[in-house]
């Protein structure tokens, strides 16, 4: 397996720079439109040949040196008795917001082997189709609540920090729960056989630094605690992030991905050379064209100037409209960057 992905989330020496895109299945593909027309994203996840190969088109298309697992961080909501829905163009959509602690009652233990067995077949299926390491993924525990929460997406997450700071008994057993879920389902993912674990923490950016570290940080970690000992990185993503990547770090995470509002160079300064540090470019870069595309991703890399631990992404997910040929420039144009020492 061509590994320098899996290399870079340990720090290791690497040959090229690695590169992934969060989103990188999605609607910019004419395959992926083309398998949703008759289809909703949650039938796409839950059809194992389908899935394993809308994952794997971006690995040909792109050349990018990992592929991440096709479901969405509302698939063990769902397996746990939430009715949903994801809407075309909006998000997630809760029909039964959590309020209560009886709403949080009624949420079910995950099960994943027998809930969740189609993920068992697509993440194999995908393992078997590409040569580059497969990500598994899951919603961290603050992001899922906030969907819960809320009922959709939000702007400012208010009904969130509303309940999280005026009825903490419900916040704490809702974070409880979720939290033990996200370790039982990253656990699951990678006895299933995935090489590395993604936390989507990305709605995180809207809480203080001190109601992180009250409210959020100790479920993360809990979160994290499920694959620990179990040989695989983990990345720990959030956006808006600038006010919490410390704490983040001591969160959990042998990588921190980060959105384009800060600096990459004054991340990785604040990270200092125990974690990696992944993301960075503008997803907007890819809409103002090839020329713009490629001059910012070269600032990223010059920024990074070969640090070990470096892995090349997005500062969020790929944007519909975005065009292929540019996301592949971008990652020609990371592979031949040089680095320190490395080879070519
Ligand atoms: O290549 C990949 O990354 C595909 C796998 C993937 C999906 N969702 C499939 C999907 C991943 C990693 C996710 C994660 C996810 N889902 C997150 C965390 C990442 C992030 O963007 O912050 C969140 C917040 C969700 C919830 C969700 N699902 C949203 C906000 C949306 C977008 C709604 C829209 O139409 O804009 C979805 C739908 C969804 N999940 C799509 C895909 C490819 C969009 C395309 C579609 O509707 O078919």
């Amino acid at each position: 397996m061509q590994d320098r992905f899996l290399r870079a989330c340990w720090r290791k020496p690497v040959d090229r720079t690695p590169a992934w895109y969060m989103r990188q299945a999605g609607r910019y593909l004419l395959e992926y439109r083309d398998a949703r027309a008759e289809r909703t994203v949650l039938e796409v996840a839950k059809t194992p040949k389908l899935a394993a190969e809308m994952a794997r088109l971006p690995v040909e298309k792109l050349g990018v040196d990992a592929a991440i697992v096709f479901a969405d961080i509302m698939i063990p909501i769902e397996a746990m008795g939430v009715s949903l829905e994801i809407r075309e163009g909006i998000g997630p959509v809760i029909h039964k917001p959590i309020q209560e602690t009886e709403d949080v009652a009624r949420l079910r233990a995950l099960d994943p082997e027998r809930s969740l067995a189609f993920l068992t077949e697509s993440i194999g299926l995908l393992r078997d189709s590409v040569d580059v390491p497969v990500i598994g993924f899951s919603g961290a525990p603050f992001t899922i609540a906030s969907y819960l929460v809320e009922g959709g997406p939000s702007r400012d997450f208010a009904k969130t920090r509303a309940l999280m700071f005026g009825k903490e008994k419900v916040w704490h057993r809702l974070m409880d729960v979720l939290s033990d879920m996200v370790a039982t389902y990253t656990r699951f993912q990678v006895r299933a056989g995935a090489h590395a674990i993604q936390l989507f923490d990305s709605w995180v950016g809207a809480i203080a630094p001190d109601d992180y570290a009250r409210y959020v940080a100790p479920y993360t970690r809990r979160a994290f605690a499920g694959t620990n000992g179990m040989g695989v990185p983990r990345i720990h993503f959030g956006t808006n992030t600038a006010s919490l990547l410390e704490a983040m770090r001591a969160a959990g995470g042998e990588v921190i991905g980060i959105d384009w509002r800060i600096p990459i160079d004054e991340a990785c300064r604040r990270l200092g050379d125990r974690v990696g540090v992944q993301g960075n470019l503008d997803p907007a870069a890819l809409l103002a064209g090839k020329d713009v595309a490629l001059a910012r991703t070269g600032d990223v890399l010059a920024r990074v100037g070969g640090r070990p631990g470096h892995i090349f992404n997005l500062g969020h997910g790929v944007l519909p409209g975005t065009a292929p040929e540019t996301l592949a420039a971008v990652t020609e144009a990371v592979h031949a960057y040089p680095l320190p020492g490395g080879l070519a």
